[in-house]
């Protein structure tokens, strides 16, 4: 697949999918833009990414409204134009009703209201572009996991955002989501939960198949929603969990 002359914006860049879906595209010849918080992290990607192609890293927290319209111009000062956005960052965290709100506004504030802002900065330039959007939603849109309702939610909303800017774009942008089970990655290391280094294995071992899925899997899936070949593809959520969703 050939992303030469395309501009490919990925959230949540500095690590885990996030960094593999940036690395891999430039690997296809795209131009990528890399966010998130941690800087040294984003810096090594960007190195990466720089090996096969031009990348440019964004250091910014995309809570912040502000922040959010930097990554935008900054896209569009060092690159003219946006044809995919990934929206991939996002947070996990172990929720409980009566522990109040704070968790609750801390999840949606990064998996959603983010997203949204983000994603509405950046649609004038996709129309330009007849670009595509993919969201990184997960399995556990379509099933509730004990202690994790809130994460859940948010990544239910975002499966209904994704049908919504299919609908709303159509027919210049198309709009779909991947739902990944268990990826090795170290998302509940960053969740702050004891013994988040194993969690992902642990999971991975309870799916039909065994096993957590690689990063790289989930790269070259949306390689593929984000390429020509899926020009039929809009509003829809592609799983791969390994069949933990049937259990
Ligand atoms: N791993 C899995 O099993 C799995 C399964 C289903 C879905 N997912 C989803 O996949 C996506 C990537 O997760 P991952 O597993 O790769 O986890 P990860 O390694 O923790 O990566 C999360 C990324 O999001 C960025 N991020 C978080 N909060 C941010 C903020 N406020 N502003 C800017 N960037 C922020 C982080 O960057 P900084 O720390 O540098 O800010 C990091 O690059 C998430 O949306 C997650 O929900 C993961």
């Amino acid at each position: 697949m050939d992303f030469k002359n395309k501009v490919v914006l990925v959230t949540g860049g500095s690590c885990g999918i996030g960094a593999e879906i940036a690395i891999q595209f430039s690997k296809q010849s795209a131009k990528v833009v890399i966010v998130g918080r941690n800087e040294e992290k984003l810096m090594k990607v960007a190195e990466q990414c720089e090996a096969h192609g031009e990348a440019h890293a964004v250091k910014a927290d995309l809570t912040n409204d502000l922040e959010v319209e930097r990554v935008v111009e900054e896209t569009i000062k060092r690159f003219g134009q946006i044809d995919v956005l990934i929206n991939n960052a996002g947070i996990v965290k172990n929720t409980k009703i009566e522990e109040g709100i704070s968790d609750y506004d801390k999840i949606f504030n990064t998996n959603l209201r983010s997203v949204y802002l983000l994603t509405s900065l950046a649609v004038p330039y996709l129309i330009k572009t007849k670009g595509n959007i993919i969201n990184i939603s997960s399995g556990t849109s379509k099933k509730i996991f004990p202690t994790m309702t809130v994460y859940c939610m948010s990544k239910a909303a975002m499966d209904m955002f994704t049908k919504g800017l299919a609908v709303e774009l159509a027919p210049s942008v198309r709009a779909n989501s991947i739902n990944p089970g268990p990826v090795k990655t170290d998302l509940w290391v960053h969740a702050g939960v004891e013994g988040g280094e194993t969690l992902m294995d642990m999971y991975g071992a309870a799916t039909l198949l065994g096993k957590c899925t690689a990063c790289k899997e989930i790269a070259d899936m949306a390689l593929y929603l984000a390429s020509d070949k899926a020009n039929s593809i809009t509003g829809s959520s592609f799983v791969i969990d390994n069949g933990i969703l049937l259990k």
